[in-house]
């Protein structure tokens, strides 16, 4: 029996490859940096499609690949994915949730603590050799205990974000467009307020949204005015949730105290002016990146695929109602 084709646009890791390479012909892109030429030339013929988050699958893709008939995204975040489009054509689009919250959670706080006691400063001044020993006022930055921490977006990251901040004894408030059954803010102690309140009284701001139209930019000049002169912000979540230029402006002008963000508006580029900032970290969109649940996002994806092909409803479909699956 023929098996079906799939392009794989990484080499993903042996768990996902062994799932894959025991149901299907894989073909996985050997090569750097994948081209959208070649993305389109490689899934042309292909009956499914495995791929990540820089990866468009658009009307074009779906035009491109008369086969297709699911596009798998080892990401939880499916901006990426014309989902309306692959319904048309009959597609089934799946993403990978749930793997990924606790680590991106850690990671929200892995920056949260370093923008806010200036760790990547301290890094670079021992390394440069020039420390002469300890000083009352050396490094000062902001305290994280008992300070407010306010998260927009209250999913399973934000959620896990604000499950942390109980070990902080920290006031939490957040603002979500659903708010959280009464037993999840009590456990978690976490206060439902609008967005112009949880600007005003935070000391960190956490980013946990999915990209949306409502969401694009919502760290605007505006927002940023409204926060406090010793606010941070952390974005673990997409980068045009964040308007860098307004960003720029505001630290500039002394309006927030820092940043440290994961993603980017237009990546893999930084706006220029972040770039020379002490009071910013930047890392390159690794929030997810521990060995374990990376695995786990490219096993999911591979069982996704595997699911449909065994004539199954794939777990993580996210056009399951519109195609009709059972
Ligand atoms: C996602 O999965 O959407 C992240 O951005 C990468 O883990």
């Amino acid at each position: 029996m023929i098996k079906p084709a799939i392009f794989s646009t990484r080499q993903l890791f042996q768990a996902a490859r062994t799932i894959l390479d025991e149901h299907f012909q894989v073909d996985y892109w050997k090569g750097d940096k994948l081209s959208r030429a070649d993305l389109l030339k490689h899934v042309a013929d292909k009956d499914g499609l495995v791929c990540l988050l820089t990866e468009k699958v658009d009307e074009e893709l779906l035009s491109a690949a008369p086969k297709l008939r699911i596009a798998a995204t080892v990401s939880v975040g499916y901006d990426n994915i014309d989902v309306p489009a692959c319904t048309k054509h009959k597609v089934v689009a799946t993403n990978t949730p749930g793997v990924l919250d606790d680590t991106t959670a850690d990671f929200a706080w892995t920056l949260l603590m370093a923008v806010a006691r200036r760790l990547l400063e301290g890094d670079s001044w021992m390394r440069s050799g020039t420390w002469n020993g300890w000083d009352l006022d050396q490094l000062v930055g902001g305290d994280v205990w008992g300070k407010t921490l306010g998260i927009l977006g209250f999913g399973r990251i934000g959620r896990g974000v604000a499950r942390r901040a109980l070990g902080f004894q920290m006031r939490v408030l957040y603002n979500d467009a659903v708010r959280a059954p009464a037993d999840v803010e009590k456990e978690l102690n976490a206060e439902f307020v609008d967005r112009d309140r949880l600007f005003r009284e935070s000391d960190f701001i956490s980013l946990h949204v999915p990209l949306l139209p409502d969401t694009r930019h919502l760290i605007s000049k505006d927002n940023l005015e409204k926060m406090k002169r010793t606010a941070f912000l952390v974005n673990t979540s997409r980068g045009p949730v964040v308007d860098e230029a307004a960003l720029a402006e505001a630290l500039e002008n002394g309006k927030i105290a820092g940043a440290a963000l994961d993603v980017f508006e237009h990546e893999p580029k930084v706006h220029p002016a972040l770039l020379t900032r002490k009071d910013v970290i930047l890392t390159p969109h690794m929030a997810s990146a521990s060995l374990d649940t990376r695995t786990k996002m490219a096993v999911m994806a591979a069982n996704n695929v595997v699911a449909l092909f065994e004539g199954r409803r794939p777990p993580n479909a996210l056009n399951a109602d519109a195609l009709g699956l059972k």
